[in-house]
């Protein structure tokens, strides 16, 4: 951080995603001049609405709406092309133009189609308390290639390796052995329509492809300010988060050295961003679920179903143990508190303060996702609020009780609520403190916004 210079900056998500980061990465883009993915892949999604009309975006960086902004693929995102080339089709048919700003790191991986038909068998094999509940998006077997490096391909290996249609025909080739071996169906991956795949991502992609490391350090030498937009959640991180229950990569600041190339101790200001509630898909312990009528009015008032796959979203109340957790783990300077407003209208509000387990209280989430499904969350209960926040735009006019719960949250999670969301548009938004410096919402305007 270079004192009169915005500070480079993360957003991440301080739960197990669907925060409402592409929210915040929206509001802040115009303060930077690139925006940067650098973990995870399709997995990710934030519907974004551009006048009239609505679609969800998956691997494209969010700031790739804003005109000015280069938006960047890092080395540690794994990149389905075809699901990337129908986003940026999708956009081009809409009138935005996006290929001549994205650029993808050469050393990123490609997710292929025996990636995805691995990930869906090896979830339909699995027993109930063992699935995962993967987005199917071939995450998992993509990371695993890549750490097994002979089966591994890379963009780079589109520009530069001589005989790579063979090498990729072999992979699929034997992927499908293998399966057919392990789950008596390999059938489905076609290893000429894999080859096929792979020439479109070198024909379509091949101007995107470069450096994109020397790209971020050239441009943070040369003044240019960089966001760096976690994917997924940090709760989901693969080894802070509620293993085995997690996704296979790196979802927070700690994130960027490995993912972007980028040094974190150039990194001045990370906002985790968190809803006024929690929620979780997929499978695993969550501690202030709420499987009751309360549970569906927040899913139903909050929309609470996933942009990736449709499904219903498990719902409960705030958890300050898992979001202190989560906070400290990213470093994090400031919160984004969202979705207020989908809390009015609720007679009481609950924040989990400990987990009690056998006799014992605990202030931090234990590493076994057997003892996390067994804790008893101790629940504090608060006043709630019926005004609607959606118009309003001052912390100050903010319901007494609204306030009073920002209040303990911050002093429970230990750091200031700088952005708090009072609805979905990119003007339903308040912006306190140091924050507002970067954040002019009179200049976004309301014509484009994007939720998660
Ligand atoms: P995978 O990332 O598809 O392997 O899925 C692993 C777990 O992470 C599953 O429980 C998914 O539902 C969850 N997951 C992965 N990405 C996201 C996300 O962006 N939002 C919410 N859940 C996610």
């Amino acid at each position: 951080m270079t004192t009169g210079r915005r500070p480079h900056t993360c957003v991440f998500g301080l739960g197990w995603g669907d925060e409402g980061k592409g929210k915040v990465v929206d509001l802040l883009c115009p303060a930077f001049d690139l925006v940067v993915r650098f973990n995870g892949g399709a997995n990710a999604g934030h519907t974004v609405c551009v006048g009239d009309e609505t679609f969800a975006l998956h691997l494209l960086p969010t700031g790739v709406l804003h005109d000015d902004v280069i938006a960047v693929i890092g080395p540690g995102v794994v990149v389905d092309p075809i699901a990337l080339i129908g986003e940026m089709d999708a956009l081009a048919a809409r009138g935005v133009e996006v290929a001549p700003r994205l650029r993808i790191s050469d050393r990123a991986h490609l997710v292929l189609q025996y990636h995805k038909v691995e990930d869906q068998l090896a979830e339909q094999a699995a027993d109930r308390d063992s699935r995962i509940g993967t987005t199917a998006r071939g995450i998992g077997p993509c990371y695993a290639d890549k750490m097994r490096r002979s089966t591994a391909v890379r963009f780079t290996d589109l520009l530069h390796e001589v005989g790579l249609d063979d090498r990729v025909a072999a992979i699929a080739e034997s992927r499908r052995a293998a399966l057919c071996a392990t789950y008596g169906d390999g059938g489905v991956i076609d290893v000429e329509s894999i080859v096929k795949d792979v020439a479109l991502a070198r024909e379509r992609l091949r101007d995107n492809i470069c450096d994109t490391t020397r790209l971020l350090h050239e441009s943070a030498d040369g003044g240019g300010t960089i966001l760096f937009e976690a994917a997924n959640g940090m709760l989901l991180d693969i080894d802070h988060g509620t293993y085995p229950f997690v996704t296979s990569s790196s979802t927070g600041p700690h994130g960027i050295g490995v993912g972007a190339g980028f040094p974190p101790t150039w990194v001045g200001c990370a906002i985790g961003v968190a809803k006024a509630y929690s929620t979780r898909v997929g499978s695993g312990p969550f501690a202030t679920e709420l499987c009751d009528d309360i549970g569906d009015r927040i899913r139903k008032r909050g929309k609470e179903f996933g942009t990736t796959t449709g499904r219903p979203r498990r719902c409960g109340w705030f958890d300050s143990i898992a979001c202190r957790y989560a906070g400290r783990l990213g470093g994090v300077t400031d919160l984004a508190l969202l979705h207020l407003d989908t809390l009015s209208g609720f007679e009481e509000v609950g924040v989990c303060v400990a987990y009690r387990y056998e006799g014992e209280t605990l202030t931090t989430p234990p590493a076994s996702a057997s003892v996390l499904e067994a804790v008893e969350p101790v629940i504090e209960f608060m006043p709630g609020w019926c005004e609607d926040l959606q118009g309003i735009r001052n912390f100050d006019d903010l319901p007494q009780n609204t306030r009073n719960y920002i209040d303990r949250i911050e002093t429970l999670v230990g750091v200031p609520v700088s952005i708090v969301g009072v609805g979905p548009e990119r003007s339903q938004t308040i912006v306190r403190g140091r924050l507002a410096d970067m954040i002019d919402l009179k200049r976004l305007g309301p014509a484009t916004h994007v939720t998660q």
